[in-house]
């Protein structure tokens, strides 16, 4: 998969290097690529934002600067399919398992990092007709700019790409593959600061354990996230 970030602050994604992310792309398995917005400008200033048509607080993010980084970066010469175009947007749709995993089959992503008041609204016109446009929020919340947002995307994304996580099975018995939250885990020693393990993980009897889990999966639901039970 290819992955393109476009953002005034590239060195927030120093951290892809780092961990499965890092490996991932040592391997050739997602070749990242992160760019300046700034790149795209042609003033002394590398100017990317201006204050908005009908007046209001902050600055807006101006048109030009991304309409050149999308003919660059959406072009055939990166990839031969239409590429699925990301604005991180508290205005856009939940981010979940389910948008991690349909995204995750795409063969080139484009992520544009918002800042200030937001992006000249034409942008994601002009978007549109270069590729997939997607507005995606991480939650109900409102952040600086896209890209926390974007990190957080890329690697719950990444990690379903087949090869990134070493163990394919760790993928499926997590929160929210199956609807439910994730139930506790133990290591050892089996008894620590007075705490013992449940005794039925030391059982051996893999169905009985199982079926304990299971358990826990829905009561933890309940307790935490009854929404999910609906
Ligand atoms: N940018 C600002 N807030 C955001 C959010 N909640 N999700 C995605 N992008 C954002």
């Amino acid at each position: 998969m290819r992955i393109d970030v476009v953002s005034i602050f590239p060195s927030y994604f120093d951290g892809l290097t780092l961990s499965l992310m890092g490996k991932a792309r040592d391997s050739g398995i997602l070749d990242l690529h992160v760019h300046d917005l700034r790149d795209w400008t042609h003033d002394r200033h590398r100017t990317v934002d201006d204050t908005p048509y009908g007046g209001g607080a902050g600055m807006v993010m101006k048109p030009e600067p991304w309409g050149l980084a999308l003919d660059q970066l959406a072009g055939s010469s990166v990839s031969e399919t239409r590429p699925t175009i990301i604005f991180p947007s508290p205005a856009g749709e939940v981010f979940t398992q389910a948008t991690a995993r349909d995204l995750a089959t795409r063969e080139h992503l484009i992520f544009g990092c918002g800042r200030y008041e937001g992006i000249d609204e034409r942008v994601f016109e002009y978007a549109a007709s270069v590729g997939e446009v997607r507005l995606i929020s991480l939650g109900d919340y409102v952040l600086n700019g896209g890209e926390v947002a974007v990190m957080a995307m890329t690697e719950a994304i990444g990690r379903l790409i087949p090869g990134v996580v070493g163990n394919p099975d760790s993928l499926v018995e997590e929160s929210h593959e199956d609807g439910l939250l994730e139930y506790p885990s133990y290591t050892k020693p089996s008894v620590w600061r007075d705490r013992e393990v449940p005794p039925i993980l030391l059982s051996g009897n893999h169905g009985t354990i199982a079926k304990w889990r299971h358990e826990q999966q829905i009561q933890r639901t309940r307790d935490r996230r009854p929404d999910l039970l609906d």
